[in-house]
């Protein structure tokens, strides 16, 4: 592939990736929820509300009840994960900031320990009869394709090693509208192409459930009871 078809290629896809969760998000928005449906126990105030849906992303503390095995696999992989991502914005800012060089080294053993989750939980998706029923090719997808960027990040890092100035530059290149050819590292481009394959995905995909969970009635509703008789306008004729 050439540098060119690739730099084209990072653009469209950055459009999709941008414009598909933008409207996502719209969806999410426009979405009516006229009727108290919070799940209960509920808190009653709106920054109680707000504390649980924190709890929930932080700590998933819903799965919690519900599943300890997969809670434990599943916030060691989200925390990996964005230990991973966080420590990665040394590509793209400068001066880069204290606290991601601070990131630096548990952002690598991070590195290492993801694909312990990771095969945990496909694993589960494998093995479990009634996880595998609920399963499709997409749940599985989209875990190798994780899998297969931690593993050719791993790889760049202690084998196929990348002039790192060059990522930055490239990066950079890309994010400020002055794009040059990316480095001539065959694992890199790798890398980069299934990145690419993963944010092209994203907007249509479940991975979606990283915003929208913030848009969850079920989860950001304040206990409240039905204050009147809730009738569908479309019904109201009928009495
Ligand atoms: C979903 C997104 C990504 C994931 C999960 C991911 C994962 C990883 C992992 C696990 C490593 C090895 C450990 C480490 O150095 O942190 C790594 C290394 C690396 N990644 Fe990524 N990566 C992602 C996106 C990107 C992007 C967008 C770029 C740049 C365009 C990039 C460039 C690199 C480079 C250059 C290394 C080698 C670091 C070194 O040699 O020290 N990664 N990646």
């Amino acid at each position: 592939m050439t540098s060119g078809a690739l730099i084209g290629l990072a653009y469209i896809v950055g459009i999709i990736f941008i414009v598909g969760i933008v409207y996502r998000i719209y969806l999410y928005l426009a979405t009516p929820a006229p009727l108290p449906i919070a799940t209960t126990p509920a808190p009653t105030t709106v920054p109680g509300a707000a504390v649980r849906v924190a709890g929930d992303v932080v700590l998933f503390q819903n799965l919690l009840k519900y599943d300890k095995p997969l809670w434990l696999g599943a916030w060691l992989f989200h925390v990996g994960l964005f230990l991973i991502l966080a420590s990665h914005l040394r590509y793209l800012l400068y001066p880069v900031p204290g606290v991601v060089v601070d990131l630096q080294t548990l952002g690598v053993y991070a590195g290492f320990i993801f694909p312990i989750p990771l095969l945990y939980l496909l694993w589960r998706r494998l093995a479990l009869k009634r996880v595998l029923y609920v399963s499709g090719v997409p749940d599985l997808g989209v875990l190798i394709l994780l899998g297969l960027i931690a593993g050719s990040g791993i790889l760049m890092k202690y084998a196929a090693h990348v002039y790192l100035v060059d990522v930055k530059a490239f990066v950079v290149g890309l994010l400020t509208f002055q794009p040059i050819a990316p480095p001539a590292q065959p694992v890199f481009i790798v890398h980069f192409l299934l990145v690419l394959a993963l944010m092209l995905y994203f907007p249509f995909s479940k991975l979606m459930h990283a915003g929208g969970i913030f848009f969850s009635p079920t989860r950001y509703q304040p206990y409240k009871t039905l204050e009147r008789r809730y009738v569908n306008p479309w019904d109201i004729d009928k009495g």
